[in-house]
């Protein structure tokens, strides 16, 4: 069975990470060397020289190329060989791997599949980037030692912010309440408004009203492994689907970009937009170190369920919180079966 979709945009680190260094990173199982051109391009390489197999990233950036550390081959930024000590003509044939990247949101992106499929305006969007009346949280990047799958399963499951984070995100109020979901060509949807509850206590210092709360919980997990967290707060009595919405809302969308490393491990890429205090570096300071609590305590949970699978000694069940999870599952198998058939 294959693991990974191709034919998609991951995030391969923040902008800052791709330097004039060389920093070697793994994506979907592919070993890569990342570094910066001269005018600040970022470029993506497979990490491995053809000839012995070294990894570039154990070599050095020349110019705008990558010399290997062993025998001083050097390739350039399309990934063509451009000299081969003691060869007089360097065979066109002689190249490695290079992949299409763009930079957005802060993020460098990686074309993992065909390149002649790559198109930038595929990338997932952020609403209100450009908008001033917008915060936002700068945000940070994990390594998670699990499958991918089971942090998507995470992000369409509002449930467990009851249980995992009933200091933060979550409180126990309306847990019984039934989740909606939604499976559209980009991803699957998760959502439910939660009516006169309490404002969980991450959320309570920061809305602008008093008193209990009508809250939505819009988890959206888009292909490959996009999750679009909505987090809306209105006074109770005011919310609820297709009510407009109310002026003293609270809205924080939560962006998630989960980059498969291999089948047991992933890089988790995170910041968030808000509708309030756009220019407060405090609040954005308060909010990341929140929200850096949060995941770690996500991280624990996800690490012991991969080991928890791994082991498996017995059979295990599924509930109907899992639906969404295993409709973006499902989904996701049907469009990698498909890139193989095609393929
Ligand atoms: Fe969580």
């Amino acid at each position: 069975m294959p693991l990974f979709l191709r034919n998609a945009w991951y995030v391969a680190a923040w902008d800052h990470e791709v330097t004039r260094e060389l920093r070697a990173v793994r994506i979907i199982g592919d070993s890569i060397v990342l570094y910066r051109t001269e005018a600040g391009e970022p470029v993506a390489l497979e990490d491995a020289c053809p000839h012995r197999k070294l990894p570039l990233s154990m070599g050095r950036i020349a110019g705008d190329e990558v010399e290997c550390g062993y025998h001083g081959m050097v390739f350039d930024r399309a990934g063509s060989c451009t000299r081969i000590p003691g060869v007089k003509r360097v065979p066109p044939s002689v190249c490695v791997r290079a992949y299409p990247t763009v930079s957005l949101y802060g993020l460098v992106w990686i074309w993992m599949g065909d390149p002649a499929h790559a198109r930038a305006e595929k990338i997932v969007g952020v609403d209100h980037w450009t908008d001033p009346a917008w915060g936002r949280n700068q945000g940070g990047s994990m390594t998670v030692d699990c499958n991918y799958l089971y942090v998507t399963d995470n992000l369409l499951d509002p449930s467990h912010v009851a249980w995992v984070h009933r200091t933060s995100f979550g409180n126990e109020d309306r847990v019984d309440e039934p989740v909606q979901t939604e499976v559209s060509a980009s991803g699957v949807v998760a959502a439910r408004w939660l009516h006169d509850v309490e404002v969980a206590p991450f959320y309570a210092p920061l809305v602008a009203f008093a008193g209990r709360c009508d809250r939505l919980q819009h988890y959206e997990v888009r292909f490959p492994s996009h999750a679009i967290i909505r987090a809306l707060f209105v006074p109770a009595g005011s919310g609820g689907h297709g009510r407009p919405i109310h002026e003293k809302a609270l809205m924080m969308d939560s962006y998630n970009f989960i980059t498969p490393i291999d089948a047991d491990h992933s890089r988790y890429f995170w910041f968030q937009m808000r509708n309030f205090s756009a220019g407060d570096q405090q609040i954005s300071k308060i909010m990341d170190d929140a929200v850096r609590d949060a995941f770690a305590e996500d991280r624990v949970i996800l690490n012991a369920v991969h080991r928890g699978f791994a082991n498996q000694a017995t059979p295990n069940i599924d509930l109907a919180i899992d639906r969404a999870p295993l409709q973006f599952r499902r989904a996701l198998n049907g469009l990698i079966a498909t890139e193989r058939a095609v393929a």
